[in-house]
Formats: structure tokens, C-alpha cells, sequence
């Protein structure tokens, strides 16, 4: 049976049982296949709007007959089996999930079955934000953290230690200030997240290596943590805070007031600052608008309050449904949508040739931001969601993240909407375009594409890459325009009196412009490699190419598996430098820049390494130095002729070890390459 990701489903109209069945049958399947998405993939394609819309009526459809109702329910589970390859860690107690409501009345019905079932006038609570990130469990045995999980299914988890050891707010040992002694045995919970400008930050970096990007910052958070190798998290700038105590030996809790009180003398992090204690639930609401108020100045994105009883006695009394506990509710916030008019869906060229649809909206306001631009991710987005243009449409902001397009309103449609159609020719160039079986990329196939150029020589004479000053957009786009520039390396070619000829030139600026270009020749050659925009090429890749390839020519002929050989390049990576390479027109234009003179090695340019005492000797640097950062002690090497690898091979001189060196270490031992402590190392260079 095929799934439905958006099954039609309105309860009002369902009557019978046989109705309802096969209603809550669809509603099901699509939120086991959200579920999947959400938890497992990272990588939702329904908003969480949408997805507790569905939610809600499987739960509306599942109370008004109760005889469907079945233990394998996802309205009875929280999360999703979780991914086996990272390791499984069984819960010591079951990590569920919370009760979200949506408005007051709703609010007030929990307040009401609390001082109810309690037998109580007056319930204190406390509120918290409600973290939009995903739910870990740390333990931490003797003070030292043992074991950190996700929450996976909510009994079993993946088991995600050697990533969250990466975090650098949470610390691998407990600390007592104040007096407060950590407990034996501690297991702690709460929610690991990334800020707006780690996101933003990250994406904007993905974005220029040609990677995708992720749509919000919480699915950037759980990408990040739930990777196999923990050096991609330790590259992101994850944070944690935490909310809860499910077991501490030896010491007892009042409220949770006091467990986040003891949570932060313990060194862990928690978000007292803008916790509140309620002592009725009118306190609890006015809390709520002031979060939601707060909510967009917020550097982190939360998605409404977290209302718990402050007494653990009570919530004790009180325990457990199925998936959430009794003495809690999450109120979550209005979603920033808005609806509107899609003007146009037009294309958009990157530097890499990639065609991104855009969304042209009547301007509207979304949560006090004027929106008249949305994502719309890839042509597959497009045709999913059946896009048309003319078509009223809703869009969601979350955080200062960019707009995007949710769902065409069908029933707006008058007939005059226009079916989006994939375009077969370049918006820019009129080249063919190529486009991936998935639909998800697709590009333009012209590489000398005015868009492409515009694009990737703009990167090229950016600062982390041949450093051209005085050659801004402006200037680009004029050079392109007046047909002097029609590839990278003719920037090399221009003259003085060339760029005399075109507006706001002067005498001066031409040739100060030239003497720039000129200068930028000397630009040693793993900056020459990033500002060639080699796709998921950054810097730092560039760099480690350049040390161990050592030339363009190298590299050039290098394999699929000699490039793989590398620590930090994976197949992805790999394929896309031998495909750069493989090009005719990326061939032309490194001849050509060879040609101007461009350092094509690393030895050319950089004197300093032509000679000295390690002329001809290369390092590797392994374990934890305790004199130098690792790049100073390169450099160390580099500045006496010598060259740095990143990886152990026969053909390496030195491993220098320092603490806790590991599989390196044991590589060389292996291969017989000569191992230098870190003192024998200071004395060699001595
Ligand atoms: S308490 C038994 N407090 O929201 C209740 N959860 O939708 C345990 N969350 O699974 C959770 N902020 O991942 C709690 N201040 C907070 C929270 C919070 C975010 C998450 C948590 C939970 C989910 C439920």
C-alpha cells in the first residue's frame, strides 16, 4: 500500500467505525512515515504545524472510538526506533514525551484535572522555554559522564557519548560548588540545540561547498549529533540545557525549582534565568505571552513553555499516561505563518551552476517581519507539494530562519493557477540544464554561465581566497558586462587602459586594481585551490590538499582512493574534486592561470619553506601537544623547509606523539616510521 504523507482526513465528517478505521489506518502510516522522517532522517518534509495537525485528529479520532484504539499507536509511542549503527543504550527509566496544547481553555482544563485529581484549591508550578532541539539523556557515574543517549523510541535511544563528549557545555566531570555533591550515580535529561548564528552560520558555509542545507536549526542540531564520526559534531557548535533528574542516587528532590538548582551547582547547564515559578496558573499564561514576546530576540529558537507542577510529591501522585505525564504540558506558540499570493517561482544560479526556485510573494508580515522572498528548496519540493503559480499559499517563519513555503490552499484555487514546470534551459545562459532522477539538483551545464562566473569570481577574489581588494560585485558585474572578463583566470589578462575605458575608473584605481591582481599571484596554493570553488572544498580541505598533494599536477591525476587515503575526505568529497577535475573548462582555466604565473605548488611562493633544516621531511602531528597548538608547531616545521601531513604513510619522516595519541600512533609504530615525543620534538628543532 502506498503511503499517504498528507492524508485528507476531517473528523467532523466521520460517523461510523468502519469510516473512522480507515481514517486512523492513513493518519497512522503518514505519521510513522513523519516519525521516520523527523527522528531518523533529520530531514522533515511536513512543518510541525502540519504534523500535529494530524496528530491531534488521529488522537480526536482514537477518543471518539475507543474500541480502534491499539498499543502500536504512534499516539501511544514517542519518537522513533532509533538508528541502529551508532549503538543502542536501554533508558533506565522510560524517557517520554509532553501533552501540547495550543490555547488557553486547554491550559486551564490541565490546571482544573490537577487541582482536581491533587484534591487542592491551588497548584504551584513551574515554567520553563520549551526547547525547539532533541532530547538527550546524559549519565554520569561517580561524577564522570559515562553514557549520553537520544531518546530514540523513548525506551531505547542511540547512543551518542562520543558526540556529546564534543559539547563543550557539558562537562565530562561534575563539579560541587556551594557544597552540593554530586550523586553517585546521576542521569540527567535535557535538550541539545543550536543557536541562530551557529545555524546560520553553518548553512551559509554548506551552501558555499555545495552542500545542502538543513531547513531549520533544531534538524541541524539532531544532524549533528547523530553522526557516526564525533569530529563532524566537535565542528559544530552545538549547546545543551538541562531540565530534568530521572535517577540520583542517595539524594532527594523537593521541587524541580531545587533539581535545577542542583543541576547547576553540579556544573551542568540549565536555563534558571528564565524559568518562573508560577503560583497559579494565570501566572503560568501571563509567563507564556512574555516568552512568546521574548521569542524572536531570543539567540536560540524555543517553541513555546514547558507548565510543570513544582512539587515532585504531587507530580509523583499524579504519574503517567502512556507517552506523558500528567503533572506537565507543553503550550506551545502561535506558528509565525502567514498566507499569501505566490507571485512567480523564479531561478536562482550559484556559483557552483546549482538552479535553487525561489518563491516571489506578495509582500506580507510574519511574526514583524515583511516576507516577500521564500525558500522553495529544490524542484522536488516543488512538484511535492504541488506548487502553482497564482496560488494562495501559506509560509512559516521559524526564528530569524528564511521563509518558507508550506502548502498551496487547494480550495483558493479558481482555476487560472499555472503548474510549475521544471525548466529545461538556464534562465541566465540558455544552456541545458541537468537534472538529477530524484529532482532534488539540478544545474546548469555551461560553465562559463554568466551567473556561474559572476558567482565563483567573486568567490575567487574573496579574502579567504586570492584576496583581490578593490574588485567588489559591482566591479565584477561591469568587467563581465563589458565582455572583458569571460573566465576566471582573464581577470589576469586585464590592463590598466582596459579598465580606463569603463566608468568610475580612474588613472589611479586601474592600476592600483592591476598591481592587486598582480599581487594576488604570489597567494600561496592552497588558497589558489579554495578560491577555485572546487564543490565541499572549504579552506580547511583546500589546505590539507594542498599539504598532501603538494602541486596542482598531483592533485590533479590523484584518484578516487588515493584522495579517500585522507583522514578528512570521505567518497562524497572525493568524487566531487576528480569530477572538478575532470572537466575540459576547469583544465583550460588552470592551464591559463599556470600560465599568469599562479602558484601552482606548495613550494612556489613560499620561500620561507624552500630551505631549512627539515627541507624535504614531512610530519605528522598526532595526540594532545602541551607546548604548542598543533598549527604552531606546523608552522614551526613549515618555517625550517619541512612539510606537515594529516595522515601516516611510509613515506612520512616524523610522528610526533603527544598525550593520548591513538590510531596514528599505532599506524606508525606499524610501519616502522620514527616516532619523536614532544620533548625529542623540541629538541630537534632547538
Ligand atoms: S520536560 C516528562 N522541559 O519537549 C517530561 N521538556 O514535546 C520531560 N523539551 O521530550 C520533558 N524543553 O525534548 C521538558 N523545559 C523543558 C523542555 C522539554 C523542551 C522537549 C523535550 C520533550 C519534548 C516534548
Amino acid at each position: 500500500m502506498r503511503i499517504e504523507a498528507r492524508p485528507k482526513v476531517n473528523p467532523k465528517s466521520i460517523k461510523t467505525s468502519n469510516e473512522a478505521s480507515v481514517a486512523i489506518a492513513k493518519l497512522r502510516d503518514a505519521i510513522r512515515y513523519h516519525n521516520y522522517r523527523y527522528y531518523i532522517l533529520d530531514s522533515p518534509v511536513i512543518t510541525d504545524i502540519e504534523y500535529d495537525r494530524f496528530f491531534l485528529t488521529l488522537l480526536e479520532l482514537e477518543e471518539k472510538f475507543p474500541e480502534l484504539k491499539t498499543s502500536d499507536s504512534p499516539t501511544q509511542k514517542v519518537g522513533a526506533e532509533p538508528r541502529q549503527e551508532l549503538g543502542l543504550v536501554r533508558h533506565p527509566i522510560p524517557m517520554v514525551s509532553l501533552k501540547t496544547v495550543y490555547d488557553e481553555s486547554a491550559v486551564y482544563t490541565f490546571d482544573e484535572s490537577c487541582r482536581r485529581e491533587l484534591g487542592i484549591s491551588k497548584v504551584e508550578y513551574i515554567a520553563e522555554p520549551k526547547f525547539d532541539g532533541l532530547a538527550v539523556e546524559l549519565i554520569y557515574e561517580k561524577g564522570i559522564l559515562t553514557v549520553a543517549s537520544t531518546r530514540g523510541d523513548g525506551e531505547t535511544g542511540e547512543d551518542v557519548t562520543a558526540n556529546i563528549r564534543t559539547i563543550r557545555e557539558v562537562p565530562l566531570v561534575l563539579l560541587s560548588y556551594e557544597g552540593e555533591k554530586s550523586p553517585n550515580s546521576l542521569v540527567v535529561r535535557g535538550e541539545v540545540y543550536m543557536s541562530f548564528a551557529s545555524f546560520n552560520a553553518l548553512n551559509k558555509a554548506r551552501e558555499k561547498n555545495g552542500e545542502s542545507t538543513f531547513a531549520n536549526p533544531r534538524n541541524a542540531a539532531a544532524g549533528s549529533l547523530r553522526q557516526l564520526d564525533p569530529k563532524i559534531t566537535a565542528g559544530r557548535s552545538l549547546q545543551i540545557f538541562l531540565y530534568s533528574v530521572a535517577e540520583a542516587t542517595g539524594r532527594e528532590f523537593k521541587t524541580q525549582a531545587e533539581v535545577l538548582h542542583s543541576l547547576s551547582k553540579w556544573g551542568l547547564k540549565t536555563n534558571i534565568a528564565r524559568t518562573k515559578i508560577c503560583h497559579d496558573i494565570k501566572e503560568a499564561l501571563v509567563y507564556h505571552n512574555e516568552m512568546d514576546e521574548l521569542r524572536d530576540i531570543l539567540p536560540y529558537e524555543i517553541d513555546g513553555v514547558v507548565i510543570k507542577i513544582n512539587n515532585l510529591a504531587d507530580q509523583s501522585r499524579l504519574g503517567m499516561r502512556t507517552r506523558d505525564p500528567k503533572w506537565a504540558v507543553a503550550y506551545k506558540f502561535k506558528p509565525r505563518s502567514a498566507t499569501t499570493k505566490l507571485r512567480d517561482i523564479i531561478i536562482q544560479v550559484g556559483r557552483t551552476g546549482r538552479l535553487t526556485p525561489v518563491a516571489e510573494l506578495d509582500p506580507v508580515n510574519v511574526g514583524g517581519v515583511e516576507v516577500a522572498r521564500a525558500t522553495l528548496h529544490n524542484f522536488s519540493e516543488v512538484l511535492r507539494k504541488d506548487l502553482r503559480i497564482g496560488d494562495t499559499v501559506i509560509i512559516e517563519r521559524a526564528g530569524d530562519v528564511i521563509p518558507q513555503v508550506v502548502i498551496p490552499i487547494e480550495s483558493k484555487r479558481d482555476g487560472t493557477e499555472i503548474k510549475f514546470q521544471i525548466p529545461k534551459d538556464c534562465p541566465i545562459c540558455e544552456y541545458p540544464i541537468s537534472v538529477s532522477s530524484d529532482k532534488k539538483t539540478a544545474t546548469c551545464t555551461n560553465i562559463r554561465c554568466p551567473a556561474q562566473l559572476r558567482r565563483s569570481l567573486s568567490h575567487f577574489v574573496s579574502r579567504s581566497g586570492m584576496d583581490i581588494e578593490g574588485l567588489g560585485q559591482k566591479r565584477i558585474d561591469q568587467l563581465i558586462d563589458a565582455g572583458l572578463v569571460n573566465s576566471i583566470s582573464s581577470i589576469y589578462l586585464l590592463t590598466a587602459e582596459q579598465l580606463g575605458e569603463l566608468e568610475r575608473f580612474g588613472d589611479r584605481s586601474s592600476e592600483s586594481l592591476i598591481e592587486e591582481i598582480s599581487k594576488s599571484k604570489k597567494q600561496p596554493f592552497h588558497r589558489l585551490l579554495f578560491a577555485l570553488g572546487i564543490p565541499q572544498v572549504g579552506s580547511q580541505t583546500a589546505k590539507i590538499l594542498a599539504s598532501e598533494f603538494g602541486s596542482m599536477e598531483r592533485l590533479q591525476k590523484a584518484s578516487l582512493f588515493e584522495l579517500q587515503q585522507i583522514d578528512s575526505i570521505g567518497p562524497e568529497i572525493a568524487r566531487s574534486i576528480t569530477e572538478f577535475f575532470a572537466d575540459a573548462d576547469t583544465r583550460d582555466t588552470i592551464s591559463e592561470l599556470t600560465r599568469a604565473g599562479l602558484s601552482m605548488s606548495t613550494m612556489k611562493g613560499r620561500s620561507s619553506t624552500s630551505s631549512g633544516k627539515f627541507k624535504g621531511l614531512t610530519f605528522v602531528f598526532t595526540g594532545t601537544l602541551t607546548r604548542w597548538r598543533r598549527e604552531e608547531a606546523a608552522t614551526i616545521v613549515e618555517l625550517q623547509g619541512g612539510t606537515v601531513s594529516s595522515s601516516v604513510s611510509s613515506k612520512i619522516d616524523y610522528v610526533v606523539a603527544g598525550a593520548e595519541a591513538g590510531s596514528k600512533l599505532q599506524k606508525a609504530k606499524k610501519l616502522g616510521v620514527k616516532i619523536l615525543s614532544e620533548a625529542d620534538f623540541a629538541k630537534l628543532i632547538e
